[in-house]
């Protein structure tokens, strides 16, 4: 079915095509006969052919490649109560939002996995009470629990996510696509988290 389709299609842009250059080729003679003949017709009419798979199948790229809105980085996304941690403990780390949900004394911090220096992933490194608990693996750029910056090249401390808490269910929604820069940690960043 679709390939019938796309060959009337193609015949139609190509009949259309057709018109069109005979019309402009006729009044530059000075003539607005129009009369394409036949090969002109056959070669427009694949040349429509061609042109229409090629819009097809940009069409869908296009679609592969255009973000996902939602369940994805870039969208709000939902930390089971069940899986923050607790406070001073190794981090909740989500893949897809690309952010680590530490807990400390002040409330929950989500860390922007990508390093501020050169945009590699950080990973976790250690004890929440180690020096640089988050250590980049490309320039050796380290991170505090609050993701501070204790050494390397980093311009600043790991960038922080939106996070609010859903007080009936115990969730807390964290909007990977509101993320900040600072200079230093204050306890004001850090989201209260009393359940
Ligand atoms: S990208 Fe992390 S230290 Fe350079």
């Amino acid at each position: 079915m679709f390939m019938i389709l796309r060959t009337l299609f193609g015949w139609v842009v190509g009949w259309i095509a057709s018109g069109l250059f005979a019309l402009l080729g006729r009044r530059s003679q000075g003539s607005l006969a129009v009369r394409p003949d036949r090969r002109q017709f056959l070669r427009n009419a694949a040349l429509g052919a061609v042109g229409s798979v090629l819009a097809l199948l940009g069409a869908g790229f296009g679609l592969l490649l255009w973000p996902r809105s939602t369940g994805a980085f870039g969208s709000a996304l939902t930390v089971r109560a069940e899986d923050v941690p607790a406070v001073n403990a190794p981090p909740f780390r989500n893949i897809q939002g690309k952010f680590y949900m530490v807990r400390t004394t002040d409330g929950l911090l989500a860390l922007y996995t990508k390093c501020p220096h050169l945009g590699c992933t950080v990973p976790w490194a250690g004890p929440p009470d180690s020096p640089h608990a988050f250590q980049c693996p490309c320039h050796g750029s380290m991170y505090n629990y609050e993701g501070e910056r204790t050494g390397g090249p980093a311009p600043r401390p790991m960038d922080l996510m939106a996070v609010r808490v859903d007080e009936s269910t115990g969730n807390v929604i964290v909007d990977t696509g509101e993320i900040s820069q600072r200079l230093e940690y204050r306890p004001e960043q850090a989201t209260p988290y009393a359940v």
